[in-house]
C-alpha cells in the first residue's frame, strides 16, 4: 500500500470545488439496475468504492463507461444475480444492492458483509425488511440467497434509521406491488438525493429527509441524466484542514445546509465561516477553542463519518473536549495514532476526552479506515516536521486527491506510491 507525505506548518489558502458525494453516488448506481437500459450519471468521483461498485455490475452484465466524470451505465444485459464475494469483502455497502437486484430480478446471492474496522456492521434490518416484502431469504456458509416471486409493499418501522437498510427498502420498494411506507428512516441527505434520482426515473416517492418515507409501487421508469450532490463529508474535511492549518479557504458547489452540524461545530472553535448558497468560507482563528461536547447522531445530528477529523482539531484546540460516538462502535481507531503525534486523548468506551495541545510532532502513522486516515493527514498539515501516513488505499476509497486538492491549497503533501 502507499502512502501519504505531508510536512506541516503551512496555512492553506485558496478555493476548491467539491465533487459528487461517495454515498449518494453508489446507492444510485445500485438503482440504475432497476430499469433496463441506460442511465447517464454526471459529477461521479473516480474513488475505490465507485470503481468496486462499477466492477460489481459489471460481473452481473451491465455495460459501463466514463466520458470525463459522468458515468454512462447500461443495465439492458445485466442477467447474473450473483455477486463475487471478493468485491463485497472490498466494499460493504455493496449490500445496498439487495433491493434494486431483487426489485428487477426476484433473487440474488451475495457474501455476508461482516464487520469492518469500525465496528461490525449488521444487516439485521435490512433483511427483516426485506422479508417483510415477501423475500424468502437463507443465510448459509456466510452467503445470503434471496429469492422472491413479486415483492409486496409493506408498513416498515425502523428500529434505527440506517441509511443502507433505508435505501433497500426505497430500491425494494420501487417495482412492489403496492404502497411501501418506512416509518423512522435515515433522513441523511443522500437518501433526497435517492429519491430525487428515482422520482425523476419515473418512480413516486415523498417524504425522504422527514421521519416518513411513501413509495407507490410497480413505476414505469425510463432512461435519464442526473448529476449526484456534492460531497459533504469531503467539504467538512477540507472545512477541517483550513481550520487545522491556521488558514483561509472558500469551497465551491457545496450544500451549506447538509453541513450545519458540523458548521456550528467549527464556530464554536473561533472560526469564521459564511455560507452562501452554494459556497462556504472558513477563517481559522489565531488560536482554536475547544468545544464542550460532540455527539455522532444521524441526520440532521453529528455526522459520525466527521468524528475522526473533528478529533484531530480538538487535539491542537485550547481547552478540553469531549467525543461521545454514538452510531459505530470501535470507530476510535485513529485516536491511537494521533496520540502517536503528541495529542492528549483519553478514551473511555465510546467516550474520547480530548485536551488540546500547542503543537502535534509529524512520525509514522498508519490509516485504518477512511476517516480516521484522513483525520490523520490533518493532524500532519499542522504537525511539526514530517508525517508519513501508511495505508493511503483506505483513504482513496472516498478523498479522490486529496493530495492534489491539499497541494493546490499551498500544503505539501505528497503521494507515495508503494514500490518507491
Ligand atoms: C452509511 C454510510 C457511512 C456512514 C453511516 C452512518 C454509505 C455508503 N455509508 O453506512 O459512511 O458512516 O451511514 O451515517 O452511505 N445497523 C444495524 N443493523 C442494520 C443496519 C445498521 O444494527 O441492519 C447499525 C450499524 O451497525 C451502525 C448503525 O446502525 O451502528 C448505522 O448504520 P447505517 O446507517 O446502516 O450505516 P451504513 O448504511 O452502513
Amino acid at each position: 500500500m502507499g502512502k501519504f507525505r505531508i510536512e506541516g506548518g503551512i496555512p492553506l489558502q485558496g478555493e476548491i470545488r467539491i465533487g459528487g458525494a461517495k454515498n449518494a453516488v453508489l446507492p444510485i448506481l445500485a438503482a440504475t439496475v432497476l430499469y433496463p437500459g441506460i442511465t447517464c450519471i454526471h459529477d461521479c468521483p473516480k474513488i475505490m468504492d465507485v470503481l468496486t461498485m462499477i466492477r460489481i455490475l459489471e460481473s452481473i452484465g451491465c455495460k459501463i463507461k466514463w466520458e470525463d466524470r459522468t458515468l454512462i451505465v447500461d443495465t439492458s444485459t445485466a442477467c447474473n444475480t450473483e455477486i463475487p464475494a471478493d468485491l463485497v469483502s472490498e466494499m460493504r455497502s455493496s449490500i445496498i444492492l439487495l433491493g434494486s437486484i431483487l426489485g428487477r430480478f426476484g433473487k440474488i446471492k451475495i457474501s455476508y458483509p461482516g464487520g469492518c474496522s469500525i465496528g461490525p456492521r449488521p444487516i439485521d434490518l435490512h433483511l427483516k425488511a426485506l422479508k417483510k416484502m415477501g423475500v424468502q431469504i437463507e443465510e448459509y456458509h456466510g452467503y445470503i440467497t434471496c429469492k422472491v416471486k413479486q415483492l409486496h409493499g409493506e408498513k416498515i418501522h425502523l428500529d434505527f434509521p440506517s441509511v443502507g437498510a433505508t435505501e433497500n427498502i426505497m430500491l425494494a420498494a420501487i417495482l412492489a406491488k403496492g404502497r411501501t411506507i418506512i416509518y423512522n428512516p435515515a433522513k441523511e441527505p443522500e437518501i433526497v438525493d435517492l429519491q430525487n434520482f428515482l422520482n425523476q426515473m419515473g418512480a413516486t416517492i415523498r417524504g425522504a429527509g422527514s421521519h416518513i418515507i411513501t413509495i407507490e409501487g410497480e413505476s414505469k421508469l425510463s432512461s435519464i441524466e442526473y448529476t449526484v450532490i456534492p460531497d459533504r463529508i469531503i467539504t467538512g474535511t477540507y472545512l477541517v484542514a483550513a481550520a487545522i492549518s491556521g488558514g483561509e479557504v472558500l469551497l465551491s458547489n457545496v450544500q451549506p445546509k447538509h453541513l450545519y452540524a458540523v458548521i456550528s461545530k467549527l464556530r464554536e472553535t473561533g472560526c469564521i465561516i459564511k455560507e452562501d448558497k452554494n459556497y462556504i468560507y472558513i477563517q481559522s482563528p489565531s488560536k482554536l477553542q475547544s468545544v464542550g461536547t460532540i455527539r455522532t447522531y444521524p441526520h440532521p445530528g453529528f455526522p459520525t463519518d466527521m468524528q475522526a477529523q473533528m478529533m484531530a482539531l480538538l487535539a491542537v484546540a485550547q481547552g478540553t473536549s469531549i467525543i461521545s460516538e454514538n452510531i459505530f462502535e470501535s470507530r476510535y481507531k485513529h485516536a491511537e495514532e494521533l496520540i502517536r503525534m503528541g495529542a492528549h486523548i483519553q478514551l473511555e468506551g465510546r467516550i474520547a476526552i480530548i485536551t488540546g495541545v500547542n503543537k502535534l510532532m509529524g512520525t509514522t502513522v498508519h490509516a485504518e479506515d477512511l476517516r480516521g486516515g484522513a483525520a490523520l493527514i490533518l493532524a500532519g498539515l499542522c504537525a511539526e516536521g514530517e508525517t508519513l501516513v501508511y495505508n493511503s488505499k483506505h483513504i482513496e476509497r472516498g478523498y479522490e486527491c486529496i493530495d492534489k486538492d491539499l497541494q493546490s491549497l499551498g500544503a505539501r503533501i505528497q503521494k507515495i506510491k508503494e514500490e518507491q
